[in-house]
């Protein structure tokens, strides 16, 4: 993996330096300090404005895999070269000697960017477990800095990159260092998945007021029927709508063949900053 591109993850002594006012209070760094301010890496790299964007739900298993699918086949349907990543995977089986995980393969299966999985998961773990757990059981720490230096070099081989979370948007993977810390670091545009289930508006609501005390901006939302039939799903769409100040992206409904190509049916993404136009060279 190159380490000279600029933006790429600078060693602790290159760090930059955070200065308040005239203070210089501190150095930044790239993990365990998740209360320094967001790290541009694509912006520092002078990149131009390109679609990318992080992927992040209410709650485990309420659609996020799915969603980050028919966003990348939206994407690749736009003639982009379009690459997901899902940095911490946990549950993974061995097949034909190499490790898979569902979320992972979904993800490969539904961009077009061949990469190998050690950048799009740099972190497979064996174990179905909250990933600092996961990890812990392997001698793993996870860490920042490879999965910062993994999404540049995937946004260096791509036009386009879909990010996905694990579980909900404050998921610890170390002990000084959350999803949300990622999502930050990473500087993405995030786009919050709700699994239309009783309880959804207040978990909307409490990741919107995460995202948005991370300094990150809420691009869209996109409610998703997790649920055959939840009572009243009208209504807690019209409250979130209401309440969530950012664009209703899409209702997808429970599918009978949840694939990316009929999810991507459900949403409409051209308003969201940076959607490419079509291109015709695909
Ligand atoms: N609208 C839908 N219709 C039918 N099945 C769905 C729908 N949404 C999600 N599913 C199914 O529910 C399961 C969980 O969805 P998915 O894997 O996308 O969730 P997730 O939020 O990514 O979960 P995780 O936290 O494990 O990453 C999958 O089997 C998926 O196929
Ligand atoms: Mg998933």
């Amino acid at each position: 993996m190159s380490t000279d591109k600029p933006g790429v993850i600078a060693p602790k002594a290159d760090l930059p330096t955070v200065v308040v006012g005239e203070s210089v209070v501190g150095v930044a760094v790239v993990d365990h300090e998740p209360q320094t301010a967001p790290q541009p890496v694509a912006a520092a790299a002078g990149w131009p404005p390109r679609f990318s964007c992080f992927v992040t739900g209410t709650d485990t298993e309420i659609g996020k895999t799915l969603v980050s699918s028919a966003i990348l086949h939206s994407l690749v349907r736009q003639g982009v070269r379009a690459c997901g990543m899902k940095p911490v995977a946990a549950g993974a089986e061995i097949r034909d000697g190499a490790l898979h995980n569902d979320d992972a393969d979904m993800l490969i299966g539904a961009g077009n960017v061949t990469m190998p999985q050690s950048l799009t998961t740099p972190y497979m773990l064996m174990e179905p477990a909250a990933p600092h757990i996961a990890a812990a059981l392997e001698g793993v720490t996870i860490d920042a800095v490879p999965i910062l230096a993994a999404y540049l070099e995937i946004a260096a081989a791509s036009d386009a990159v879909v990010v996905e979370g694990v579980g909900g948007f404050c998921v610890p993977l170390n002990d000084h260092f959350d999803t949300a810390d990622l999502a930050q670091q990473l500087d993405l545009p995030v786009i919050l998945v709700v699994g239309l289930r009783l309880g959804c508006i207040s978990h909307a609501l409490l990741t919107a007021e995460a995202i948005a005390a991370r300094g990150l901006t809420l691009v869209g939302w996109i409610a998703n029927e997790v649920q055959a039939e939840m009572a009243f799903a009208d209504e807690n769409v019209a409250a979130l709508q209401q309440r969530l100040g950012a664009p209703l992206l899409g209702r997808i409904p429970r599918l009978a063949q949840p694939t990316a190509a009929a999810a991507a049916e459900y949403v409409n993404l051209a308003g969201l900053p940076n959607w490419p136009t079509r291109r015709n060279n695909q």
